[in-house]
């Protein structure tokens, strides 16, 4: 049953969510759609997306550019719902799904983010107009399967982003006298960021606490290099419980770098927290390399100049996967320039204009190298070689929206909190929705 808009407003997404059964509530709607299924409808592709910080405001702009290039006939209205990993998103788009307006396609990550919307069969399948042989042949296969929960293709997976990097300020470790190669596990990081205290004025770790996102990437990042990718999939796959001595020890270590956040955390975005990276305000920050892209965007800040990376301490040999990819919500507004879009995505033209811009790499194997500078290219060689490539819960990969709004909820109150124990629970209880 649709509930009436007055009333799902005053409801928060987590109740949203269960009241829905965590499908969306959308069975119901499929089949009822009012608007153009097939061939026609609008000439314009409205695209719902997150992408406006620095660098992600350029991919997106170069992939839409790609894509006007070869379709000259069709219009962009270009939407995005701005908020770091889809903060903002998903409610917009819950909601303009359920109302049956859906824009002519939207972000997501493909994996276990996509299941409420499989079961609502609120998507086309897209298995015959976009994933033939020859695109099927040159994905690789994990990102193909995450692209298809339900075993018949929903998504096009556009990028790979890494989530377990720690990105610095050259300069300022320099002065410090750190040298991030040598720093070995998580707890090791805690003395580098103690002497870039005592020997400079940076900040020794930019982070943003404003969104509980960027805390629980922090976290699980941190746990996957104090107990490797194994314990982490375990927990992910539903056994937390069993988990919570190494959980408490990580909130532990996460809690012991706050003292080196910057003061502003709460009330800056993840974007700015990596500006003081940029501006030599602060040494390190762990994030996605969708920072490397902001890095990029940015004058007279190099690489291996102005700034670097390694993996995050621990977890060399680990390839933290972050996907994106487009989708095609039934009841299209416009079904030819969707498809048209969603072919596109999937194509070496596409992620070649896109990925080297937004700091990721493409799931493509046959996209040439050369337009993805050294950093990049690093990335592409890394991924190669990498060991294990779990997925992630911050960026909904690991598990589903549910589950993964419960921890929102737990991070949200341990950055408050800073309580070990509770959160320790509650991370437990999460996965008991
Ligand atoms: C991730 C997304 C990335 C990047 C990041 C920061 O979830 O996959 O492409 O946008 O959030 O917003």
């Amino acid at each position: 049953m649709v509930r009436p808009a007055t009333e799902r407003n005053g409801i928060t997404r987590r109740t949203y969510l269960k009241g829905t059964g965590g499908a969306l509530g959308l069975a119901a709607l499929t089949g009822s759609g009012v608007r153009a299924q097939q061939g026609g409808g609008s000439n314009t592709l409205e695209i719902v997306h997150w992408w406006t910080a620095g660098g992600e405001k350029q991919a997106i702009q170069a992939l839409l550019d790609g894509y006007k290039r070869k379709y000259p006939d069709v219009q962009v209205q270009n939407n995005p719902a701005p908020g770091g990993a889809g903060s903002a998103l998903d409610t917009v788009i819950q909601n303009r799904v359920l109302n049956q307006n859906p824009p002519s396609t939207f972000q997501i990550w493909p994996g276990q983010s996509l299941a409420p919307y499989v079961q609502g069969n609120v998507l086309n399948d897209i298995g015959d107009s976009v994933w033939t042989q020859q695109v099927e042949s040159a994905y690789l296969e994990s990102v193909r399967n995450a692209a298809k929960p339900a075993g018949n293709y929903v998504a096009v997976p556009l990028n790979i982003h890494r989530l377990n990097n720690l990105f610095y300020n050259a300069d300022i470790v320099e002065r410090a006298g750190v040298d991030p190669g040598s720093i070995n596990d998580p707890a090791a990081l805690s003395n580098a960021l103690d002497t870039v205290s005592s020997q400079t004025n940076a900040t020794p770790l930019a982070h943003s606490t404003q969104e509980a996102w960027t805390t629980l990437q922090l976290w699980e990042t941190v746990f996957i290099g104090q107990h490797g990718s194994e314990a982490f999939l375990d927990l992910v796959g539903g056994n937390a419980g069993q988990h919570q001595g190494q959980i408490r020890q990580s909130l532990q270590q996460v809690k012991q770098y706050r003292r080196h956040f910057n003061r502003d955390a709460g009330s800056i975005s993840w974007d700015q927290a990596n500006s003081k990276v940029i501006n030599g305000e602060a040494a390190f920050v762990q994030q996605g390399d969708w920072a490397a892209g902001q890095y990029e965007a940015a004058q007279n800040f190099g690489y291996q100049q102005q700034w670097d990376y390694v993996p995050f301490p621990g977890t060399n040999g680990v390839y933290s996967m972050v996907m994106d990819s487009f989708v095609y919500p039934k009841n299209n507004p416009s079904p030819d320039a969707t498809e048209k879009f969603l072919d596109y995505c999937s194509t070496v033209d596409a992620q070649r204009r896109f990925n080297p811009v937004k700091g990721s790499i493409p799931p493509r194997t046959d996209v040439p190298t050369a337009p993805f500078g050294p950093f990049l290219r690093s990335q592409i060689q890394d991924f190669k070689n990498s060991q294990s490539q779990p997925t992630t819960i911050a960026h909904g990969s690991a598990v589903v929206p549910e589950v993964k709004s419960n921890m929102e909820e737990a991070f949200a109150g341990f950055t408050e909190s800073w309580n070990v124990d509770s959160t320790a629970t509650r991370i437990r209880d999460a996965f008991q929705a």
